[in-house]
C-alpha cells in the first residue's frame, strides 16, 4: 500500500507505542491485580513473563505490522492469503472493543477525581469516608456513565484527527510528565508511617502464593499492560518508518511500562499499609489509597489535580491505540472513511461502556460464571483472548513465515545487527506457545501441576 500513513517523527514512533503500553494497565490494574494474589511472588511471575513472552511477542508483532504494512486483521490475509490465519486479527479487534468497554468506564472515574480535586471535595476525609465515597460514586447511574461517554468522545475525537496530529502530538507531552508526577508521589508514599510493610509485601516474596491462578494473572497483565496479543501493535508498526529499529523499540518499551507498573507499586503499596487499607481491595485500590496520600501532602489538592490529569492522559493513549485497531479494522477492510469507521466503532463501545458501568451497580445481581459485566469482560480479554492471541502470533510467523524474511525486517535488511536472533526465534517458535498453553491447560486443570 503505498502512501500509507506514519507517525513524523523517530521520537513520536517511540512515544505513541509506549502511550499505549503506559495506561490504566500500570497504574489501575497492575496494582490490584498484585494486591489480590499475594504481592511480591506475583510480581516475580510477572517479571518472568514479561521477559519470556512478552518480549518476543512484542518484536513478532512489530514485524507482522511492519512487513505487512496493514490493519490487525489485514496483515494476515496479506501475509497468508486465504488462510484461517486471520482469525488472529478478528479475535484482536474483538478484544479491542470489549477492553474499551470497561476501560473507558475506569478512564471516566479518573474524570470524575479530576474534578473532585479541583473543587476541593477529596479533601479532609477518612479512608472509611474515601472508601465509601469511591462505592457510591461508581456504583451510581449518571455519573460515571455521563464520564465515559466523555472519555469515549475525546478518544473519537483524537482518532479522526489521524495518525500524526492526533495520537503522536498527545502522547509526546503526556508520557514524560506522567513520569515525573510519579517518581514524586513514590518519594511521598515512601517516607509515610510503616511505609516499610508496603514495601516489604511488594518485593519479599512467599512462594507459597504462586498459584495456578496467580500465574494466569500475571501472564494476563503481562500481555494487557505491554497491549500485545490483540494486533495493537501491529496496527501501531504499520505506520513505523522502514529505518525503525524495532528490536530497540521493543526493549525501550517493555522497559519502560515495566518501570511505570514498578513506581506505581512503590507509589500505591505503602500508602496501603500505612492507611490500612486492604490490599486485596480490587477495583477500587488505587481510588481510594491516592486520595489518602494527598491527604497527607501540603497542596494535596493541586497534587491530586496534577495526578489525576495525567491518569486520565495515560487513559486516553491507550484508548486510542485500541480505538484505531478497530477503526483501521473498519477503514481499511470496508473501505470506508477514518470519520464514519471511528463513529461505528465508539458507538459500540459506548453500549458496552454503559452496561458495564452499570454492572457494578444496580445491574450488579446479573452475573455469569460469578462474574459481573465489567469483571467478565475484563477477565476474559486479559486472561484469555490476548494470551491466545499471542500464543497464534508466534505459531503463525514460527509456521508460516521464512525465517530469511523475518531477520531480514527485524534488521532492516541487515543494516542493523540482531544479536540474539536465534534465542528470540526459539523463544518465539517454542518457548512462549507452549509456555502459555501449558499456563492455560494448568488452569483449566486439564494438567494438574499447580493448585
Ligand atoms: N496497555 C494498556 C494499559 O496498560 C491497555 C491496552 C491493552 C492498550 C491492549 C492497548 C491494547 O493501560
Amino acid at each position: 500500500m503505498t502512501n500509507r500513513a506514519t507517525f513524523g517523527s523517530k521520537l513520536g514512533v517511540i512515544l505513541a507505542t509506549v502511550g499505549s503500553a503506559v495506561g490504566l494497565g500500570n497504574i489501575w490494574r497492575f496494582p490490584y491485580m498484585l494486591g489480590e494474589n499475594g504481592g511480591a511472588a506475583f510480581l516475580l511471575v510477572y517479571i518472568l513473563c514479561i521477559l519470556l513472552l512478552g518480549l518476543p511477542v512484542m518484536i513478532t508483532e512489530f514485524f507482522i505490522g511492519r512487513y505487512s504494512q496493514r490493519n490487525a486483521a489485514g496483515a494476515f490475509k496479506a501475509l497468508a492469503p486465504g488462510s484461517k490465519w486471520s482469525i488472529i486479527g478478528y479475535n484482536g479487534v474483538l478484544a479491542a472493543f470489549m477492553i474499551l468497554g470497561f476501560y473507558s468506564v475506569v478512564a471516566g472515574w479518573t474524570l470524575e477525581y479530576f474534578v473532585q480535586a479541583v473543587t476541593g471535595s477529596l479533601g479532609g476525609k477518612s479512608a472509611a469516608e474515601f472508601t465509601a465515597d469511591f462505592e457510591r460514586f461508581s456504583s451510581g447511574v449518571f455519573r460515571p456513565i455521563a464520564w465515559t461517554v466523555v472519555f469515549v468522545a475525546l478518544t473519537h475525537t483524537i482518532v479522526i484527527s489521524g495518525v500524526k496530529n492526533g495520537i503522536e502530538r498527545a502522547s509526546k507531552i503526556m508520557m514524560p510528565l506522567l513520569f515525573l508526577i510519579l517518581a514524586i508521589l513514590c518519594v511521598r508514599s515512601l517516607t509515610l508511617p510503616d511505609a516499610g510493610k508496603g514495601i516489604a509485601f511488594l518485593f519479599n516474596p512467599d512462594f507459597g502464593k504462586i498459584t495456578s491462578s496467580a500465574i494466569l494473572s500475571a501472564m494476563g497483565q503481562a500481555f494487557f499492560s505491554l497491549s500485545i496479543g490483540m494486533g495493537c501493535l501491529i496496527t501501531y508498526s504499520s505506520y513505523f518508518y522502514k529505518e525503525t529499529n524495532l528490536q530497540r523499540i521493543a526493549l525501550q518499551v517493555t522497559l519502560l511500562d515495566t518501570l511505570v507498573a514498578l513506581l506505581a507499586g512503590v507509589m500505591i503499596f505503602p500508602a496501603v499499609f500505612s492507611f490500612q487499607i486492604e490490599p486485596t481491595a480490587g477495583v477500587e485500590l488505587v481510588f481510594i489509597t491516592l486520595p489518602n496520600v494527598f491527604g497527607q501532602m501540603p497542596f494535596g489538592a493541586v497534587w491530586s489535580f496534577i495526578f489525576f490529569v495525567l491518569l486520565a492522559l495515560a487513559a486516553l493513549t491507550s484508548t486510542i491505540s485500541l480505538h484505531e485497531v478497530a477503526t483501521a479494522y473498519v477503514l481499511e477492510e470496508h473501505k470506508i472513511s477514518r470519520a464514519k469507521a471511528a463513529t461505528y466503532v465508539s458507538l459500540g463501545v459506548l453500549v458496552l461502556g454503559v452496561v458495564s458501568s452499570l454492572s457494578l451497580g444496580i445491574w450488579k445481581e446479573y452475573t455469569l460464571f460469578g462474574l459481573s459485566f465489567f469483571n467478565l469482560l475484563d477477565y476474559v480479554t486479559a486472561k484469555i483472548m490476548l494470551p491466545f492471541g499471542g500464543m497464534l502470533i508466534c505459531l503463525f510467523v514460527g509456521r508460516r513465515i521464512d525465517r530469511k524474511i523475518l531477520k531480514a525486517e527485524l534488521t532492516n535488511n541487515g543494516t542493523i545487527p540482531f544479536y540474539f536472533f536465534h534465542t528470540y526465534a526459539f523463544f518465539m517458535k517454542y518457548i512462549a506457545p507452549v509456555a502459555i498453553g501449558f499456563i492455560f491447560l494448568n488452569e483449566l486443570g486439564i494438567i494438574k501441576w499447580m493448585v
